[in-house]
């Protein structure tokens, strides 16, 4: 029989807290099994610790996996890499793939994909079908397969008709709507936010409305159908508020922020490089500082990447036909840690807890380091520093926006149901 892993001398931090223990694993229940002060180190296999955090598993509700269709630019296999040495144990794989997962076969296939990547692959499905906004896509069989989030990613469901009917639906079924909120007939032909270096820059712009219309026509409709939504990459102060002010009224609904988001502005464009192109686009200084605050007052539920891969050729395209979209999985963390001013315990809670809940994976992930829980963990040493190198990396793509960003705090070891899939940095498998 395996032995058992002792994670040694670290600072556990979850929803109880912190606190200074260790952590022994049984690699074949795949749990905790004992987590206390001064553990016994005989028959394990000791992993010193000292000076890092022992996390709940990250878990990101916004993932590209472009499997099946996209297989040049990543793979359920290679995106799940990232996400393990990114520190997480699930993701959620949008569904804008080739063909969309818009019925249960395409679903079925991701989750196959899915079943030995070294992070648990958990998918969502199309509200409409082909993500075309015209026909509802059959939820219910692709429900009962376990998914529990349902978006058109990369396009917003632009007839309010068939958005509410899909929120009836989505309330029967007991999943989330989650919407890329971006209205076509304000941003068709707009490559980043329209501003003061859009007309600098004289890169046709959309503006910050595109966005703010539609989040603020689904919370009407969430009001309207009582369905649960989730508002995926806010990117504007105006939309954070509306968020803000749509819970304090009660309505059940929950946000996510972009790395990308709470680090770059639009100002970055001025570089005329398609590695600072991305949907919904950089926006102002006081947008990201809005974004910041949401993330705080947990307003902004979760951090989420938009993990984008895209081919080297397609981004040295000129930025009006390159794609939009940015690597995310390997820098997440650290950038939180850097950017957010957070206590590490509201980390966890944006980038562990409630993605998890949100993903509907909270009996699973994000779940308190504690003997009998699964041993879905993430090792931070909060003191390296390193580098960004587009070139080291678990992707297809070389898309980062922090090429030669020094960063602090890395990823050490990753544990995924009790098996350590990064250890000391390095991907097992
Ligand atoms: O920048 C983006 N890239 N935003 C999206 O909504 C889609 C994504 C992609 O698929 O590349």
């Amino acid at each position: 029989m395996a032995e058992s892993v002792l994670l040694a001398g670290g600072t556990v931090v979850d929803v109880d807290g912190e606190r200074r223990i260790d952590v022994r694993i049984d690699p074949v229940s795949g749990r905790v099994v004992e987590a206390g002060a001064d553990l016994d180190v005989v028959g394990s296999e000791v992993h010193d610790v000292s000076g890092a955090y022992v996390l709940p598993g990250l878990v990101d509700v916004h993932v590209h996996m472009r499997q099946p269709g996209r297989e040049e630019a990543e793979t359920v296999e290679t995106g799940a890499r990232c996400a393990a040495l990114g520190g997480y144990t699930a993701v959620v794989a949008m569904p804008n793939t080739t063909p969309a997962i818009d019925c249960a076969a395409v679903v079925r296939e991701v989750l196959e994909l899915g079943r030995t990547a070294p992070c648990d692959v958990h998918s969502s499905g199309a509200v409409t079908i082909d993500r075309a906004g015209e026909t509802l896509a059959p939820m219910a069989e692709m429900a009962a397969l376990g998914v529990r989030l349902f978006t058109d990613d990369g396009a917003g469901v632009q007839d309010p008709g068939l958005m509410r009917r899909a929120m009836e639906y989505a309330a029967d079924l007991g999943v989330t709507l989650a919407q890329h909120c971006e209205v076509d007939a304000l941003a068709a032909g707009g490559h980043m936010h329209e501003g003061e270096w859009s007309s600098r820059l004289g890169i046709p712009g959309q503006p910050a409305e595109a966005e703010e219309m539609m989040v603020a026509r689904d919370l009407m409709l969430a009001r309207l159908t009582g369905a649960r939504i989730h508002i995926q990459h806010v990117s504007t102060a105006t939309s954070v508020a509306m968020v803000r002010a749509a819970k304090a009224e009660g309505l059940p609904v929950t946000a996510e922020a972009t790395t990308h988001h709470f680090t770059l502005t639009h100002a970055e464009c001025a570089s005329y490089s398609p590695l600072f192109k991305v949907a919904p686009p950089l926006r102002t200084d006081a947008d990201v500082e809005a974004i910041r605050a949401g993330l705080a007052d947990g307003t902004i539920d979760a951090v989420a990447t938009d993990h984008a891969p895209h081919t080297q050729e397609s981004k040295e395209l000129p930025f009006e036909q390159a794609p939009p979209g940015m690597l995310g999985l390997e820098t997440a963390l650290a950038l939180a840690i850097g950017h957010l001013d957070l206590p590490m315990v509201d980390v966890v809670r944006r980038m562990s807890l409630a993605p998890a809940a949100i993903a509907g994976v909270a009996d699973v992930h994000g779940r308190p380091v504690a003997a009998g829980e699964f041993a879905n963990l993430c090792v931070l040493d909060p003191g390296a520093t390193w580098t960004v190198d587009p070139t080291v990396t678990a992707s297809r793509s070389r898309n980062t926006p922090y090429g030669g960003w020094t960063l602090q705090g890395k990823v050490i070891h990753t544990v995924l149901h009790g098996e350590m899939v990064v250890r000391g940095g390095e991907a097992l498998r």
